[in-house]
Formats: structure tokens, C-alpha cells, sequence
């Protein structure tokens, strides 16, 4: 009898652009301080892109380029590249095409999962029915934004969170059972109201207009999204472990999405564990949406052990939101 077929990470990649901006460089900038940022949010500082003609992709490449490296395989065994984004290099065609050319990766197919800072798992999800199909050996999921591209500097509530990055993972089937376990995923588009951006899309097109009026950055009502984040991180959280007859105690990391301390806090909370289980990289990264997850895997790799369970949980725009569970299936020598 076939034994059934899991999707394992087998390895983890990233990237970061070497320019800083530190909260005293936002001082600068708009009327805050580094005490106000690192209390209300834990972010001390952040990595930004620079340079004309760099993308998403210019972030997604390097991030994917590790993973071949680490992991020994050439960008030509990759057979389908998975990019979660809300910054895409431009609206088509998807980043992860472009991502394929510029890394040589002539066999993959590639397409691109818009679900702001839930991307990872939804593209992680996704990525992993490919594998669990049969029919797939190596997929890549990457989750990556260059949110300075809409980020409004001169906005003190919004600027001092994001910042640009990229982590990917690298799943191949597993017939012992590691890799992801299950995933619970969830979307409320009554929440857009909470979070988009106002122009760009079909509804409002670019026009001098939209320019003037800044309507190609991020909007943001943060009172009421950290409200729907508390209680929709927390309560996926606890309801993927339930339905898989968990509790904290079994539980070895929370890869939390990274948007403010205080939601990743209140969500290791309501899940029972303690907060030295839970990968935190925001006061160096601050929120870079689709990539703090695999981020938070790749400065935490050499920490995990084969067959610990970790659960990585999001919250963002859309609303979506979720949680999913991993059997970590290697250790790193
Ligand atoms: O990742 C995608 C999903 N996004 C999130 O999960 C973000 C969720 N929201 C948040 O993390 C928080 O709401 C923010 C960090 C965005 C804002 O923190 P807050 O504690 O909710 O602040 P607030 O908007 O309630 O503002 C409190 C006060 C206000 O002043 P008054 O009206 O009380 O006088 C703001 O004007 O803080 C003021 N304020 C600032 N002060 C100094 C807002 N931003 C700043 C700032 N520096 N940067």
C-alpha cells in the first residue's frame, strides 16, 4: 500500500536588504520617538530596499538562491515557485514569473497569492496540496514585500511598522508523516474597510488625482485592526490546536506573524505558552506582511529539532487570517 504523502519543509531561505532605518531615523522623519515605536510595538528598526530598478523580486531571488545553495539543488529542479505579496514588481505579470526568470529556473511555473500578511500560509497551504498531490517534488514558497514601496513617510502611524524582506521555504514529499499537519484559514472581506490601499486596482485607477491625494499607500485604521488581530490570531490559534487534540504543552515554537508585540503576546497567552516558545525578529525586521513567517524560520532554523510541532499564525489584510500546524522535519547541523 502507497504509505500517504506529507509536505515537508526541508529547507528554509531568506533575505534582507542591508540598508537600515532605525526608530531615530523616524524621529526624523514624522513626530514620534524610539520609546513610543518599541512600546506600542516592539519594532526598533527595519531593512529597506534601495536602489532604482529593485522589486519584490530583487528580494525574492536572493531568498530563493539560499535555498538552492543549502539545500544543493540547481534553480532548474525547482518545479513550481509560489510568491505571497502585496508589493508585486507590477500588477501582472506575477512576481514569482519574474522571480523565475531572473533566477534561471526554466522548469517552474510560478503565480503569485495576494493575502497580505496571511500570504505565507495561504501560499504554504496551496504549495502543500501540490506536493500531497503526487505529482510535484519540489515546490517553493516565498513569502516577500517591499512594503516601502506604499509606505507613506510622512505617516506616523503607518511608517513605523513596515519594512521590506523575504523568506522562502522549500517543501518535498515526506513519507513519514513530517511537514504540514493541517491548516486552518480564514477571510472576512468586510474588513477592507480596516486595511487596503485606495488606488491602483480596477475600482480607482491611477490618475494625477490619486497621486495627489496619496492614494497609493497604505490606509490603515491600526485601533481597529489590532482589535480584530488580538482576537483572530488568538482564536485560530486555539482552534487549530482543539481540533488537533492539542495544547500548548506540545507545542514547541508559535512563529507568530510579526505586526506588534502586544497581538503576538495576547496570542501566545490565549494559546498557553510561554513567551520564550515564541519566534520574535520584529525589533529587526519590523512587519515585512508576507515575509515574517518564513523570516522568523530562517533566523530560527539551527533552534529546531526534527519532529517538534510548531504553529506559524497570521492576521492581516482582507481581512485573512490564520494558523497552521508543522512537524518540523530536520535538524540543522
Ligand atoms: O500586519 C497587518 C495588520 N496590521 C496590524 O496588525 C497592525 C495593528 N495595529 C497596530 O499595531 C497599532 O494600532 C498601531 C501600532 C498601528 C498603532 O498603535 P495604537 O496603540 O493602536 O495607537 P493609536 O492609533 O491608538 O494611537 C494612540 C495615540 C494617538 O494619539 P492621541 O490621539 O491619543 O493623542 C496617536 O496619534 O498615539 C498617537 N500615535 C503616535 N505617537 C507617536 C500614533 N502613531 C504614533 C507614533 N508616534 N508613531
Amino acid at each position: 500500500m502507497n504509505k500517504k504523502i506529507t509536505a515537508a519543509i526541508t529547507c528554509v531561505g531568506g533575505f534582507v536588504p542591508e540598508d537600515k532605518l532605525t526608530n531615530f531615523d523616524l524621529e526624523k522623519m514624522v513626530d514620534t520617538t524610539d520609546e513610543w515605536i518599541r512600546t506600542r510595538t516592539g519594532v526598533e528598526e527595519r531593512r529597506i530596499l534601495k536602489g532604482a530598478g529593485k522589486a519584490t523580486s530583487d528580494l525574492v531571488v536572493p531568498a530563493v538562491q539560499d535555498i538552492c545553495k543549502k539545500r544543493g539543488i540547481d534553480p532548474n529542479e525547482i518545479e513550481c515557485l509560489i510568491v505571497a505579496t502585496v508589493t508585486p514588481d507590477m500588477t501582472f505579470p506575477a512576481t514569482a514569473n519574474i522571480a523565475c526568470d531572473k533566477l534561471g529556473a526554466k522548469n517552474s511555473f510560478g503565480f503569485d497569492v495576494s493575502a497580505a500578511c496571511s500570504g505565507f500560509l495561504y501560499a504554504l497551504t496551496v504549495g502543500a496540496t501540490l506536493i500531497e498531490s503526487g505529482r510535484y517534488k519540489k515546490v517553493v514558497v516565498c513569502g516577500a514585500d517591499k512594503m516601502s514601496a506604499i509606505v507613506d513617510y510622512t505617516d506616523r502611524s503607518t511608517c513605523i511598522i513596515f519594512g521590506d524582506g523575504a523568506g522562502a521555504v522549500l517543501l518535498e514529499p515526506n513519507e513519514e508523516g513530517y511537514g504540514l499537519q493541517d491548516s486552518l484559514l480564514k477571510s472576512d472581506g468586510s474588513g477592507c474597510q480596516y486595511l487596503h490601499m485606495k488606488a491602483g486596482g480596477s475600482l480607482k485607477p491611477a490618475s494625477i488625482e490619486t497621486v495627489t491625494n496619496k492614494e497609493h499607500y497604505i490606509y490603515q485604521e491600526g485601533q481597529a485592526v489590532f482589535k480584530f488581530a488580538v482576537r483572530g490570531m488568538a482564536d485560530v490559534s486555539a482552534e487549530l490546536l482543539e481540533r488537533n487534540k492539542l495544547t500548548g504543552a506540545d507545542i514547541s515554537w508559535l512563529v507568530p506573524h510579526q505586526a506588534n508585540k502586544r497581538i503576538i503576546d495576547a496570542t501566545a497567552d490565549r494559546m498557553g505558552l510561554s513567551h520564550d516558545k515564541v519566534m520574535l525578529n520584529i525589533q529587526r525586521y519590523g512587519n515585512t506582511t508576507a515575509g515574517t513567517i518564513p523570516l522568523c524560520l530562517w533566523d530560527w532554523e539551527k533552534k529546531l529539532r526534527k519532529g517538534e510541532l510548531i504553529v506559524l499564525a497570521a492576521f492581516g489584510g482582507g481581512f485573512t487570517w490564520g494558523a497552521s500546524l508543522v512537524k518540523w522535519a530536520y535538524d540543522t547541523k
